[in-house]
């Protein structure tokens, strides 16, 4: 038996029991006559004393030859600690060692092993095993696990039943780059790795497995940020005779249960919003509603003086900063400054100080009187001694310059409190999106969401104002979930894949599959996804979702632990039949 109790549970009460632990040595502190010992496990740290009076020689001689990381065993009797720590479940006690046995012995670890530690993040990207050592990370897989067993129960207990879905297949199209895997027996050809289990999950429901979750890794060859990883896990689900309205309800549930189960956050119905509103309110898709600070148009009460900026937009648009009128000139050019760097984009901003004493002062006093702001002010709602941002230009970029500083500034006046959560979902998304550089739509979602039946009549005239049954959920700015109301039928399914620009041979080639099997008996279906890693992240209080991947890649997309990707040997190049050309 290697242990008797773990390091995180002894306590008075169990003082005089004869004991066995094992662990890592945490520290070691020598007073000479006396060694105490912080020994750690997964389930915390329990002291030890070797005292040269009551334990034997040669396990003391043996103690002082113990360093940081020495993996060990130890016997002996719990007993009363002469100095508390109050801070520890076991600090009432401490381990009087009678035997120890060196289980395995440990160079010097890079950095320190502790919830502080002084290792940056490479090293301990590189070392990541002796990161998941510490605390912080410790808990972020343990708390990834409870959620996931919550959200397994609750999905279980509505009679969702989880199916395993094929990671080597054909591509599918959820708007990422594929990471392929040549094949050795077919070759010259590849299998892609899933972006999303969509098709089979749809496969499932013409299967008539009727209610489908899976907690599934998925790849996408994607720009990196804090919220993206190239493989990351979802909550997939998909469900059959079923309507928007019946989808929303099943996994507000879910998250509502969560938010209960695992913060202690009661929260009754989620608010909806329509993408356009979203996109008029807050500038974006998934908007942040812990806080105000909702965009006010400007286009009619400003586009009537001389000022050229403002005439000559498509849209003037602009926020109350709460408090902001108390900003020095200096704090405003950094504002200024702020929202012109490249990364936002914009060419300036107009200010509007709003004074205590109900006048205003503004950037653009030479074009508009005290009207024509108070007017800004009511558009803004803006009060005393707030601050008026506007910035002007072509609406989409303008809507997510004014969403970025929106953001910002709420950052900076701690308007985004971690444990405050704001669910929403944002309905009737666009069904088709005007990509700029292959001047073609392209599907919002995925080609296989089905549009409004109502504007299924503007796809020839107005392609850009037919909305889909589509919606996403969106907690604290973050967009964790998306799904929509599938087509089920292989007319409009063949009908979409033409508008998106596929041949039907095409779309016979890559989907065929998915349109034949709609001829045999596909009942209506819809479903969604969360993110996985987003979900825990947001739960967890933080938006960088590596903190609650066990292995997760740097911002260059690799493992720099294993240091992949790396080049592969020519034999297997050539079993593969693949020839590199690195010119
Ligand atoms: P979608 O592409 O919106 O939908 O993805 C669902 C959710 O997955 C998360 N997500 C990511 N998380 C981490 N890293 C990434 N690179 C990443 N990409 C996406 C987001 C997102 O909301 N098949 C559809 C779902 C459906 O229609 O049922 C799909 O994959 O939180």
């Amino acid at each position: 038996m290697y242990r008797s109790h773990s390091c995180g549970e002894l306590q008075a009460k169990d003082i005089n029991k004869e004991v066995i632990l094992a662990g890592w040595v945490q520290k070691s502190r020598d007073k000479g006559f006396m060694i105490w010992v912080d020994l750690r496990d997964r389930y915390g740290i329990t002291q030890l004393i070797f005292d040269e009076e009551r334990t034997p020689a040669a396990v003391v001689e043996k103690a002082k030859t113990l360093g940081r990381e020495f993996v060990i065993q130890v016997k002996g009797l719990v007993i009363e600690r002469e100095s508390k720590n109050p801070n520890i479940p076991t600090g009432d006690i401490e381990i009087l060692v009678k035997e120890l046995t060196i289980l395995n012995e440990a160079i010097v670890p890079p950095f320190t092993i502790e919830d502080n530690t002084d290792g940056g993040e490479d090293i301990r990207m590189k070392y990541r095993y002796l990161d998941i050592r510490r605390n912080p990370v410790k808990n972020s897989l343990m708390f990834r696990h409870q959620v996931a067993m919550h959200v397994r129960n609750y999905l279980s207990h509505e009679g969702f039943i989880e199916v395993e879905t094929p990671y080597l297949i054909k591509s599918t199209p959820e708007g990422a780059r594929d990471f392929v895997v040549p094949s050795r027996m077919n070759e010259g050809q590849f299998y892609a790795l899933p972006q999303s289990p969509q098709t089979f999950k749809q496969l499932l429901m013409v299967g008539g497995m009727d209610k489908y979750f899976q907690i599934v890794k998925c790849f996408r060859d994607e720009d990196l940020r804090a919220d993206r990883q190239p493989e990351f896990t979802q909550i997939d689900c998909e469900m059959a005779f079923v309507e928007q309205e019946d989808i929303l309800n099943i996994f507000e549930g879910l998250t509502r249960h969560l938010l209960q189960e695992i913060k202690g956050i009661t929260i009754g119905d989620f608010p909806r919003m329509t993408y356009d509103e979203a996109m008029r309110t807050y500038g974006n898709d998934k908007p942040d509603i812990r806080f105000e600070m909702k965009f006010g148009e400007l286009n009619e009460i400003a586009q009537h003086k001389d000022f050229k900026v403002f005439n000559d937009a498509e849209l003037v648009v602009g926020i109350a900063v709460p408090g902001g009128a108390s900003y020095t000139r200096k704090e405003i050019d950094k504002l200024v400054d702020w929202v012109k760097r490249p990364q936002v984009g914009a060419l300036g901003m107009v200010y509007v100080k709003c004074n205590e004493d109900g006048s205003y002062k503004s950037s653009v006093d030479k074009f508009y009187d005290q009207d024509d702001l108070a007017k800004w002010a009511s558009t803004t709602g803006a009060k005393a001694g707030d601050l008026i941002c506007i910035l002007s230009g072509q609406t989409h970029k303008v809507r997510a310059q004014l969403s970025a500083l929106r953001m910002e500034l709420a950052e900076r006046l701690g308007l985004r409190n971690p444990e405050e959560f704001a669910p929403l979902w944002v309905v009737d998304f666009p069904l088709l999106e005007w990509d700029e550089e292959t001047e073609r739509y392209h599907a919002m979602h995925h080609p296989f969401t089905s549009p409004k039946p109502e504007d299924i009549s503007l796809l020839e005239s107005k392609p850009g104002d037919v909305r889909a049954n589509a919606y996403d959920l969106v907690l604290n700015g973050n967009e964790i979930g998306g799904g929509s109301i599938r087509i089920h039928d292989k007319e409009t399914q063949a009908l979409m894949f033409d508008y998106l620009g596929f041949t039907p041979e095409e779309a016979k080639e890559q989907f065929g599959f998915l349109m034949d099997a709609f001829q045999y008996g596909a009942p209506p279906h819809g479903g969604l996804a969360f993110g996985f890693d987003r979900l825990v992240a947001i739960l967890g209080g933080q938006e960088t979702i590596r903190d609650y991947i066990a292995f997760p890649k740097n911002n260059s997309g690799r493992d720099v632990m294993i240091d992949a990707p790396a080049n592969i040997d020519k034999d297997q190049l050539k079993e593969l039949n693949i020839k590199l050309d690195l010119q």
